[in-house]
């Protein structure tokens, strides 16, 4: 349960039958879309790391992440790094916290599954998404040039898990 500007929200794991209101956040909040199929993957991949946010008992939030081997954005190493796939709160419940909540949580599962470093991508004009990230000390690593499919550039942001 988080708590602020006396909210009350709750947190929990994905289940199936969020499919429909996580389809519909994701629509709303954002332009990369994905099909069912692709939200399900990760909640039988990776549970722990696909939550929900309630607000009165309706599903306002989610975030979806998993892990994954490949080269640390920190040392000369392979590592298993947690991968924040999308994350998003519907625009009446912003700014209360929920996702810094759903962050902490997701990087708390992500340490869980083994990962040492956590890293994800957003877009060089997306001011919100970029100070939430900086708040929860992630830093820029690099710029990806044309990484959207309409040719904004990306942010690659990462921290480490320790
Ligand atoms: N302007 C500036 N900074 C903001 C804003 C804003 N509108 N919204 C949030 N922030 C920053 C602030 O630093 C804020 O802390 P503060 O309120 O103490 O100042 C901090 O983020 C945390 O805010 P939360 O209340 O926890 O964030 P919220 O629940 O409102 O959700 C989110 C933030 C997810 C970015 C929301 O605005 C959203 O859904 N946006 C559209 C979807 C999106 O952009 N998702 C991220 C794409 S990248 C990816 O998915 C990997
Ligand atoms: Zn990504």
């Amino acid at each position: 349960m988080g708590s602020s500007r006396s909210i009350f929200f709750k947190l929990r794991v994905f289940e199936p039958r969020d499919l429909d209101s996580v389809i519909y956040i994701n629509r709303t909040c954002l332009p990369e879309n994905y099909p069912p199929d692709f939200f399900l993957m990760h909640h039988r991949e990776h549970p722990e790391a696909f939550l929900v946010a309630e607000l009165d008992g309706e599903v306002i939030g989610y975030s979806m992440s998993r892990v994954e081997h490949g080269f640390s954005n920190f040392r000369r190493v392979f590592a298993k790094k947690g991968h924040v796939i999308s994350i998003a709160v519907l625009p009446r419940a912003r700014r209360m916290g929920i996702a810094t909540s759903l962050m902490t949580r997701t990087l708390e599962a992500l340490r869980k599954y083994g990962a040492s470093e956590v890293y994800l991508e957003v877009r060089v004009t997306n001011e919100p998404a970029i100070n939430l990230y900086r708040k929860m000390n992630f830093e820029i690593v690099r710029r990806l040039v044309g990484y959207y499919v309409d040719g904004e550039d990306a942010w690659l942001m990462a921290r480490q898990l320790w």
